[in-house]
Protein backbone atom coordinates (compact mmCIF):
# COMPACT_ATOMS: atom_id res chain seq x y z
CA UNK A 1 0.00 0.00 0.00
CA UNK A 2 1.22 3.59 -0.57
CA UNK A 3 0.73 5.91 2.32
CA UNK A 4 1.68 9.54 0.72
CA UNK A 5 0.06 11.27 3.92
CA UNK A 6 1.96 11.39 6.80
CA UNK A 7 2.80 8.90 9.72
CA UNK A 8 1.13 9.08 12.44
CA UNK A 9 3.46 9.89 15.41
CA UNK A 10 3.65 11.77 19.15
CA UNK A 11 2.11 15.27 17.88
CA UNK A 12 3.92 17.03 20.74
CA UNK A 13 7.68 16.75 19.64
CA UNK A 14 9.23 19.26 17.35
CA UNK A 15 12.35 17.59 15.70
CA UNK A 16 13.41 21.07 14.46
CA UNK A 17 13.40 22.59 18.03
CA UNK A 18 16.85 22.89 20.12
CA UNK A 19 14.60 23.14 23.18
CA UNK A 20 13.24 19.37 22.13
CA UNK A 21 16.13 17.82 22.84
CA UNK A 22 17.38 19.94 26.07
CA UNK A 23 13.66 19.20 27.86
CA UNK A 24 12.33 15.60 26.66
CA UNK A 25 14.02 11.91 26.93
CA UNK A 26 13.26 10.70 23.80
CA UNK A 27 14.50 7.31 24.04
CA UNK A 28 10.63 6.19 24.24
CA UNK A 29 10.03 8.29 21.22
CA UNK A 30 12.44 7.25 19.07
CA UNK A 31 11.43 3.60 19.91
CA UNK A 32 7.65 4.43 19.08
CA UNK A 33 9.02 5.62 15.57
CA UNK A 34 10.73 2.86 14.80
CA UNK A 35 8.45 0.51 15.58
CA UNK A 36 5.23 2.33 14.11
CA UNK A 37 6.55 5.08 12.17
CA UNK A 38 10.01 4.81 10.63
CA UNK A 39 9.78 7.30 8.20
CA UNK A 40 8.01 9.67 10.06
CA UNK A 41 6.90 13.32 8.66
CA UNK A 42 7.92 16.33 11.16
CA UNK A 43 5.30 19.27 10.51
CA UNK A 44 5.81 22.50 9.35
CA UNK A 45 6.07 24.54 12.41
CA UNK A 46 5.90 28.05 12.48
CA UNK A 47 6.85 28.84 8.60
CA UNK A 48 9.45 26.29 9.32
CA UNK A 49 8.94 23.71 6.35
CA UNK A 50 8.36 20.02 7.27
CA UNK A 51 10.65 17.25 6.60
CA UNK A 52 10.85 13.36 6.84
CA UNK A 53 12.69 11.31 9.88
CA UNK A 54 14.18 8.07 9.05
CA UNK A 55 14.67 6.24 12.75
CA UNK A 56 15.35 2.84 12.07
CA UNK A 57 19.44 1.74 11.59
CA UNK A 58 18.79 -0.19 7.81
CA UNK A 59 16.99 2.88 6.67
CA UNK A 60 19.47 5.11 8.12
CA UNK A 61 22.42 2.94 6.09
CA UNK A 62 20.10 2.85 2.82
CA UNK A 63 20.08 6.52 2.59
CA UNK A 64 23.59 7.00 3.26
CA UNK A 65 24.72 4.87 0.39
CA UNK A 66 22.15 6.17 -2.13
CA UNK A 67 23.56 9.20 -3.53
CA UNK A 68 21.59 8.89 -6.88
CA UNK A 69 17.83 9.32 -5.15
CA UNK A 70 19.42 11.62 -2.43
CA UNK A 71 21.91 14.53 -2.57
CA UNK A 72 23.91 16.88 0.23
CA UNK A 73 24.17 19.62 -2.42
CA UNK A 74 21.07 21.53 -0.45
CA UNK A 75 22.59 21.07 2.99
CA UNK A 76 23.41 18.18 5.34
CA UNK A 77 21.42 19.50 8.60
CA UNK A 78 18.23 20.90 9.62
CA UNK A 79 19.80 24.35 9.81
CA UNK A 80 20.84 24.84 6.12
CA UNK A 81 18.16 22.05 5.29
CA UNK A 82 15.54 23.97 6.45
CA UNK A 83 17.66 27.69 5.70
CA UNK A 84 17.31 27.02 2.27
CA UNK A 85 20.98 25.22 1.18
CA UNK A 86 24.46 25.65 2.25
CA UNK A 87 26.56 28.30 1.11
CA UNK A 88 29.65 25.75 0.64
CA UNK A 89 27.53 23.52 -1.80
CA UNK A 90 29.85 22.08 -4.66
CA UNK A 91 33.14 23.12 -2.92
CA UNK A 92 32.83 21.86 0.99
CA UNK A 93 33.44 18.36 0.92
CA UNK A 94 30.43 17.55 3.32
CA UNK A 95 27.76 19.29 0.87
CA UNK A 96 29.17 18.08 -2.69
CA UNK A 97 28.09 14.87 -4.29
CA UNK A 98 29.47 13.27 -7.43
CA UNK A 99 33.16 13.29 -9.18
CA UNK A 100 33.86 16.84 -7.56
CA UNK A 101 33.22 15.23 -4.43
CA UNK A 102 35.76 11.95 -5.13
CA UNK A 103 38.28 13.66 -5.96
CA UNK A 104 38.18 16.60 -3.27
CA UNK A 105 37.74 13.43 -0.51
CA UNK A 106 41.18 11.72 -1.78
CA UNK A 107 42.79 15.39 -1.16
CA UNK A 108 41.62 15.07 2.24
CA UNK A 109 42.40 11.72 2.92
CA UNK A 110 45.85 11.97 2.01
CA UNK A 111 46.10 14.21 5.18
CA UNK A 112 43.76 12.46 7.53
CA UNK A 113 45.02 8.93 6.78
CA UNK A 114 46.75 6.63 9.58
CA UNK A 115 49.94 6.66 7.98
CA UNK A 116 50.43 10.19 7.84
CA UNK A 117 48.32 10.72 10.94
CA UNK A 118 50.81 8.97 12.47
CA UNK A 119 52.77 12.11 13.90
CA UNK A 120 49.93 13.94 14.81
CA UNK A 121 48.40 10.37 17.02
CA UNK A 122 51.94 11.10 19.31
CA UNK A 123 50.97 15.12 20.29
CA UNK A 124 47.99 13.82 20.64
CA UNK A 125 48.76 11.03 23.52
CA UNK A 126 51.08 13.40 24.71
CA UNK A 127 48.92 16.31 25.55
CA UNK A 128 46.05 13.97 26.65
CA UNK A 129 48.25 12.53 29.27
CA UNK A 130 49.50 15.93 30.79
CA UNK A 131 45.84 17.24 30.89
CA UNK A 132 44.46 14.29 32.63
CA UNK A 133 47.44 14.25 34.99
CA UNK A 134 47.31 17.87 35.96
CA UNK A 135 43.30 17.08 36.45
CA UNK A 136 43.99 13.73 38.50
CA UNK A 137 47.02 15.94 40.59
CA UNK A 138 45.32 18.81 41.29
CA UNK A 139 42.18 16.75 42.43
CA UNK A 140 39.20 17.51 39.56
CA UNK A 141 38.59 19.86 37.00
CA UNK A 142 35.46 21.13 34.28
CA UNK A 143 36.44 18.32 32.38
CA UNK A 144 34.62 19.73 29.01
CA UNK A 145 36.72 23.01 30.18
CA UNK A 146 39.82 21.60 31.20
CA UNK A 147 40.54 19.08 28.81
CA UNK A 148 37.99 18.44 25.81
CA UNK A 149 37.89 21.52 25.17
CA UNK A 150 42.15 21.19 24.72
CA UNK A 151 42.48 17.93 22.83
CA UNK A 152 40.67 18.23 19.69
CA UNK A 153 41.15 21.71 19.23
CA UNK A 154 44.75 21.64 19.77
CA UNK A 155 44.81 18.61 16.91
CA UNK A 156 42.92 20.26 14.48
CA UNK A 157 44.94 23.59 14.87
CA UNK A 158 48.09 21.56 14.70
CA UNK A 159 47.05 20.22 11.39
CA UNK A 160 45.94 23.31 9.90
CA UNK A 161 48.38 25.50 11.10
CA UNK A 162 46.75 27.41 13.30
CA UNK A 163 48.77 29.75 15.35
CA UNK A 164 48.55 29.27 19.33
CA UNK A 165 47.46 32.84 20.20
CA UNK A 166 44.45 31.95 18.04
CA UNK A 167 43.00 28.94 19.19
CA UNK A 168 40.62 29.88 22.31
CA UNK A 169 39.19 32.59 19.59
CA UNK A 170 38.31 29.79 17.34
CA UNK A 171 36.97 28.02 20.46
CA UNK A 172 34.87 30.27 21.26
CA UNK A 173 33.26 30.53 17.74
CA UNK A 174 32.88 26.69 17.07
CA UNK A 175 31.09 26.86 20.45
CA UNK A 176 28.62 28.82 19.15
CA UNK A 177 28.65 27.85 15.35
CA UNK A 178 26.21 24.49 15.59
CA UNK A 179 25.36 24.71 19.22
CA UNK A 180 24.34 26.94 21.96
CA UNK A 181 25.05 26.09 25.85
CA UNK A 182 23.82 29.54 27.14
CA UNK A 183 20.14 31.11 26.98
CA UNK A 184 21.42 34.18 25.39
CA UNK A 185 22.38 32.60 22.17
CA UNK A 186 20.43 32.42 19.31
CA UNK A 187 20.54 30.92 15.39
CA UNK A 188 21.59 34.92 14.99
CA UNK A 189 24.75 34.31 16.56
CA UNK A 190 25.42 31.09 15.83
CA UNK A 191 25.20 32.19 11.97
CA UNK A 192 27.53 35.00 13.05
CA UNK A 193 29.91 33.05 14.57
CA UNK A 194 30.28 30.52 11.59
CA UNK A 195 30.54 33.65 9.39
CA UNK A 196 33.57 34.92 11.86
CA UNK A 197 35.00 31.41 11.31
CA UNK A 198 35.16 31.73 7.41
CA UNK A 199 36.67 35.10 7.74
CA UNK A 200 39.60 34.17 9.92
CA UNK A 201 40.43 31.26 7.35
CA UNK A 202 39.98 33.80 4.74
CA UNK A 203 43.12 35.72 6.44
CA UNK A 204 44.88 32.27 7.39
CA UNK A 205 44.38 31.06 3.45
CA UNK A 206 45.69 34.32 2.68
CA UNK A 207 48.71 34.72 4.50
CA UNK A 208 49.76 30.70 3.57
CA UNK A 209 49.52 32.12 -0.14
CA UNK A 210 52.05 34.22 0.49
CA UNK A 211 54.37 32.15 2.64
CA UNK A 212 53.58 28.18 2.56
CA UNK A 213 54.08 26.04 5.96
CA UNK A 214 53.99 22.41 6.26
CA UNK A 215 50.03 22.22 7.41
CA UNK A 216 47.08 21.19 5.25
CA UNK A 217 46.24 25.07 4.10
CA UNK A 218 49.21 25.16 1.91
CA UNK A 219 48.75 21.71 0.66
CA UNK A 220 45.06 22.66 -0.20
CA UNK A 221 46.40 25.79 -1.67
CA UNK A 222 48.92 23.70 -3.86
CA UNK A 223 46.13 20.92 -4.63
CA UNK A 224 44.30 20.64 -7.62
CA UNK A 225 40.99 19.13 -9.17
CA UNK A 226 41.23 18.10 -12.99
CA UNK A 227 43.99 20.58 -13.15
CA UNK A 228 42.16 23.52 -11.90
CA UNK A 229 43.47 24.88 -8.50
CA UNK A 230 42.05 24.87 -4.98
CA UNK A 231 40.34 28.82 -5.02
CA UNK A 232 40.60 30.43 -1.68
CA UNK A 233 37.24 30.34 -1.71
CA UNK A 234 37.42 26.13 -1.71
CA UNK A 235 40.48 25.91 0.88
CA UNK A 236 38.38 28.64 3.40
CA UNK A 237 35.46 26.37 3.30
CA UNK A 238 37.17 23.37 3.77
CA UNK A 239 38.79 24.53 6.47
CA UNK A 240 35.97 25.50 7.82
CA UNK A 241 34.66 21.85 7.41
CA UNK A 242 37.56 20.51 9.83
CA UNK A 243 37.67 22.94 12.53
CA UNK A 244 33.80 22.61 12.77
CA UNK A 245 33.89 18.09 12.19
CA UNK A 246 37.07 18.14 14.05
CA UNK A 247 36.33 20.34 16.97
CA UNK A 248 32.76 19.81 19.02
CA UNK A 249 32.25 16.33 17.45
CA UNK A 250 34.91 14.94 19.29
CA UNK A 251 34.89 17.27 22.18
CA UNK A 252 31.24 16.31 23.01
CA UNK A 253 32.20 12.55 22.69
CA UNK A 254 35.17 12.68 25.38
CA UNK A 255 32.72 14.77 27.60
CA UNK A 256 29.77 12.30 27.39
CA UNK A 257 32.43 9.23 27.78
CA UNK A 258 33.72 10.71 31.22
CA UNK A 259 29.73 11.71 32.22
CA UNK A 260 28.72 7.79 31.22
CA UNK A 261 31.84 6.36 33.26
CA UNK A 262 31.24 8.16 36.22
CA UNK A 263 27.67 7.34 36.08
CA UNK A 264 28.42 3.40 35.57
CA UNK A 265 31.56 2.25 37.91
CA UNK A 266 30.78 -1.42 36.68
CA UNK A 267 32.28 -0.52 33.12
CA UNK A 268 34.85 1.78 34.12
CA UNK A 269 36.25 -1.13 36.75
CA UNK A 270 36.28 -3.13 33.45
CA UNK A 271 38.36 -1.07 31.39
CA UNK A 272 40.45 -0.08 34.63
CA UNK A 273 41.01 -3.77 35.12
CA UNK A 274 41.88 -4.19 31.30
CA UNK A 275 38.76 -6.61 30.90
CA UNK A 276 37.89 -4.74 27.41
CA UNK A 277 39.72 -3.93 24.41
CA UNK A 278 40.22 -0.36 24.24
CA UNK A 279 39.49 -0.39 20.47
CA UNK A 280 36.15 -1.65 21.53
CA UNK A 281 36.02 0.53 24.19
CA UNK A 282 35.57 3.42 21.78
CA UNK A 283 33.36 2.53 19.66
CA UNK A 284 30.93 1.34 22.35
CA UNK A 285 31.85 5.42 23.44
CA UNK A 286 30.77 6.69 19.87
CA UNK A 287 27.59 4.78 19.54
CA UNK A 288 26.68 5.80 22.89
CA UNK A 289 27.25 9.22 22.34
CA UNK A 290 25.98 9.63 18.89
CA UNK A 291 26.89 13.68 19.30
CA UNK A 292 25.72 14.14 15.76
CA UNK A 293 21.91 13.17 16.24
CA UNK A 294 21.15 13.63 12.50
CA UNK A 295 22.50 14.55 9.23
CA UNK A 296 20.10 15.06 6.19
CA UNK A 297 19.40 14.68 2.20
CA UNK A 298 17.25 16.10 -0.11
CA UNK A 299 15.20 13.79 -2.11
CA UNK A 300 16.30 14.03 -5.87
CA UNK A 301 14.29 11.51 -7.65
CA UNK A 302 10.71 10.01 -6.35
CA UNK A 303 11.35 6.97 -4.24
CA UNK A 304 9.63 5.06 -1.53
CA UNK A 305 10.32 3.86 1.51
CA UNK A 306 8.15 1.44 3.90
CA UNK A 307 5.02 2.80 1.71
CA UNK A 308 5.88 6.55 2.14
CA UNK A 309 6.66 8.22 -0.69
CA UNK A 310 8.98 10.68 -0.70
CA UNK A 311 8.87 13.89 -3.32
CA UNK A 312 12.19 15.82 -5.14
CA UNK A 313 12.67 18.37 -3.13
CA UNK A 314 11.66 17.09 0.09
CA UNK A 315 13.80 16.63 3.29
CA UNK A 316 15.15 13.48 4.66
CA UNK A 317 16.85 13.26 8.18
CA UNK A 318 18.50 10.26 9.09
CA UNK A 319 18.85 9.97 12.78
CA UNK A 320 21.77 8.33 14.58
CA UNK A 321 20.23 9.35 18.18
CA UNK A 322 17.54 6.34 16.88
CA UNK A 323 19.66 4.03 14.79
CA UNK A 324 22.47 3.22 17.23
CA UNK A 325 19.61 2.44 19.83
CA UNK A 326 17.81 0.03 16.93
CA UNK A 327 16.85 -3.18 18.84
CA UNK A 328 16.99 -5.20 15.57
CA UNK A 329 20.38 -4.77 15.25
CA UNK A 330 21.98 -4.02 18.65
CA UNK A 331 21.00 -6.44 21.37
CA UNK A 332 20.36 -4.34 24.66
CA UNK A 333 20.84 -1.38 23.17
CA UNK A 334 20.21 1.18 25.98
CA UNK A 335 23.09 -0.91 27.81
CA UNK A 336 26.27 0.73 28.04
CA UNK A 337 28.89 -2.00 27.23
CA UNK A 338 32.18 -1.35 26.32
CA UNK A 339 32.99 -4.90 25.24
CA UNK A 340 29.73 -4.48 22.72
CA UNK A 341 30.78 -6.66 19.54
CA UNK A 342 29.54 -6.82 17.25
CA UNK A 343 29.40 -2.59 16.88
CA UNK A 344 28.85 -1.08 13.49
CA UNK A 345 27.41 1.73 14.81
CA UNK A 346 26.48 4.72 12.83
CA UNK A 347 28.35 7.57 14.65
CA UNK A 348 30.83 8.38 11.44
CA UNK A 349 27.75 7.64 9.27
CA UNK A 350 28.46 5.65 6.03
CA UNK A 351 29.04 5.67 2.59
CA UNK A 352 30.25 8.24 0.10
CA UNK A 353 30.34 10.86 3.08
CA UNK A 354 31.44 8.42 5.75
CA UNK A 355 33.36 10.81 8.39
CA UNK A 356 37.23 11.76 6.73
CA UNK A 357 38.12 12.42 10.27
CA UNK A 358 36.77 9.11 11.89
CA UNK A 359 40.59 7.79 12.57
CA UNK A 360 41.51 11.47 14.23
CA UNK A 361 38.67 10.50 15.87
CA UNK A 362 39.25 7.31 17.32
CA UNK A 363 42.69 8.23 18.58
CA UNK A 364 41.47 11.20 20.58
CA UNK A 365 38.53 8.83 22.33
CA UNK A 366 41.49 5.60 22.83
CA UNK A 367 43.98 7.82 24.07
CA UNK A 368 41.55 9.75 26.53
CA UNK A 369 40.28 5.97 28.33
CA UNK A 370 44.14 4.81 28.11
CA UNK A 371 45.12 8.15 30.31
CA UNK A 372 42.07 7.72 32.57
CA UNK A 373 42.90 4.24 32.84
CA UNK A 374 46.30 4.80 33.85
CA UNK A 375 46.72 7.70 35.53
CA UNK A 376 43.17 7.36 38.32
CA UNK A 377 41.78 4.93 40.29
CA UNK A 378 37.94 6.31 39.32
CA UNK A 379 36.44 9.99 39.61
CA UNK A 380 33.19 11.40 39.88
CA UNK A 381 30.79 14.34 38.82
CA UNK A 382 30.71 16.87 41.40
CA UNK A 383 28.02 18.97 40.25
CA UNK A 384 25.51 18.83 37.13
CA UNK A 385 26.22 18.78 33.71
CA UNK A 386 25.17 21.61 31.53
CA UNK A 387 23.17 20.22 28.61
CA UNK A 388 23.98 22.09 24.91
CA UNK A 389 21.11 23.48 22.77
CA UNK A 390 20.83 22.06 19.65
CA UNK A 391 19.17 20.26 17.17
CA UNK A 392 21.64 18.64 15.83
CA UNK A 393 24.30 18.04 18.00
CA UNK A 394 23.91 16.57 21.74
CA UNK A 395 26.33 16.52 24.87
CA UNK A 396 26.93 18.73 27.68
CA UNK A 397 29.50 21.71 27.63
CA UNK A 398 30.56 21.61 31.40
CA UNK A 399 31.47 18.30 33.67
CA UNK A 400 32.60 19.17 36.97
CA UNK A 401 34.87 15.99 37.86
CA UNK A 402 36.75 14.69 40.89
CA UNK A 403 39.62 12.61 40.07
CA UNK A 404 41.23 10.11 42.54
CA UNK A 405 44.96 9.00 41.38
CA UNK A 406 46.40 6.03 40.48
CA UNK A 407 49.96 6.85 42.66
CA UNK A 408 51.68 3.67 40.94
CA UNK A 409 50.23 4.76 37.28
CA UNK A 410 51.60 8.35 37.69
CA UNK A 411 55.01 6.81 38.96
CA UNK A 412 55.28 4.34 36.02
CA UNK A 413 54.75 7.19 33.48
CA UNK A 414 57.53 9.31 35.00
CA UNK A 415 59.78 6.45 34.47
C1 LIG B 1 31.60 13.68 7.89
C2 LIG B 1 30.59 12.40 12.47
C3 LIG B 1 35.06 13.75 13.81
C4 LIG B 1 35.61 15.90 9.53
C5 LIG B 1 30.97 13.16 8.99
C6 LIG B 1 29.71 12.46 8.97
C7 LIG B 1 29.42 12.11 10.25
C8 LIG B 1 30.51 12.57 11.09
C9 LIG B 1 28.19 11.37 10.74
C10 LIG B 1 28.84 12.18 7.72
C11 LIG B 1 28.05 13.40 7.30
C12 LIG B 1 27.12 13.15 6.15
O1 LIG B 1 26.98 12.01 5.67
O2 LIG B 1 26.46 14.11 5.69
C13 LIG B 1 31.72 12.66 13.22
C14 LIG B 1 31.87 12.33 14.62
C15 LIG B 1 33.12 12.71 15.00
C16 LIG B 1 33.77 13.29 13.85
C17 LIG B 1 30.80 11.66 15.48
C18 LIG B 1 33.83 12.59 16.34
C19 LIG B 1 33.46 11.83 17.33
C20 LIG B 1 35.64 14.40 12.76
C21 LIG B 1 36.98 14.93 12.72
C22 LIG B 1 37.12 15.57 11.53
C23 LIG B 1 35.87 15.40 10.79
C24 LIG B 1 38.00 14.79 13.86
C25 LIG B 1 38.29 16.30 10.95
C26 LIG B 1 39.52 16.13 11.26
C27 LIG B 1 34.57 15.49 8.73
C28 LIG B 1 34.41 15.89 7.34
C29 LIG B 1 33.27 15.22 6.85
C30 LIG B 1 32.73 14.46 7.97
C31 LIG B 1 35.32 16.84 6.56
C32 LIG B 1 32.69 15.24 5.43
C33 LIG B 1 33.08 13.96 4.70
C34 LIG B 1 32.48 13.83 3.33
O3 LIG B 1 31.46 14.48 3.05
O4 LIG B 1 33.03 13.09 2.49
N1 LIG B 1 31.44 13.19 10.29
N2 LIG B 1 32.87 13.26 12.80
N3 LIG B 1 35.01 14.68 11.56
N4 LIG B 1 33.54 14.63 9.06
FE1 LIG B 1 33.26 13.84 10.89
Amino acid sequence: MTVSTPAPAPATVDLGDPHTFADHDLDGFWRTLRDTAPVYWNPPVGGRRGFWVVSRYDDIMATYRDNVNFTSERGNVLVTLLGGGDAGAGRMLAVTDGHRHHALRKILQRVLSPRVLNEVAQTVRVNTRQLIREAVESGGCDFAERIASRIPMTTISNLLGVPEQDRDFLLSLTKTALSADDEDVDEVDSEMARNEILMYFMDLVEERRESPGDDVISMLIGSAIDGVPLSDEDVVLNCYSLIIGGDETSRLTMIDCVHTLADRPGQWRRLKRGEVDVETAVDEVLRWASPTMHFGRSVVHESEMHGVRLRPGEIVTLWHASGNRDERVFARPGEFDLGRTPNKHLAFGYGPHFCVGSYLAKVEISELLLALRDFTTGFEQTDEALRIRSNFLTGFSTLPVRFRPDHRGLQEADR
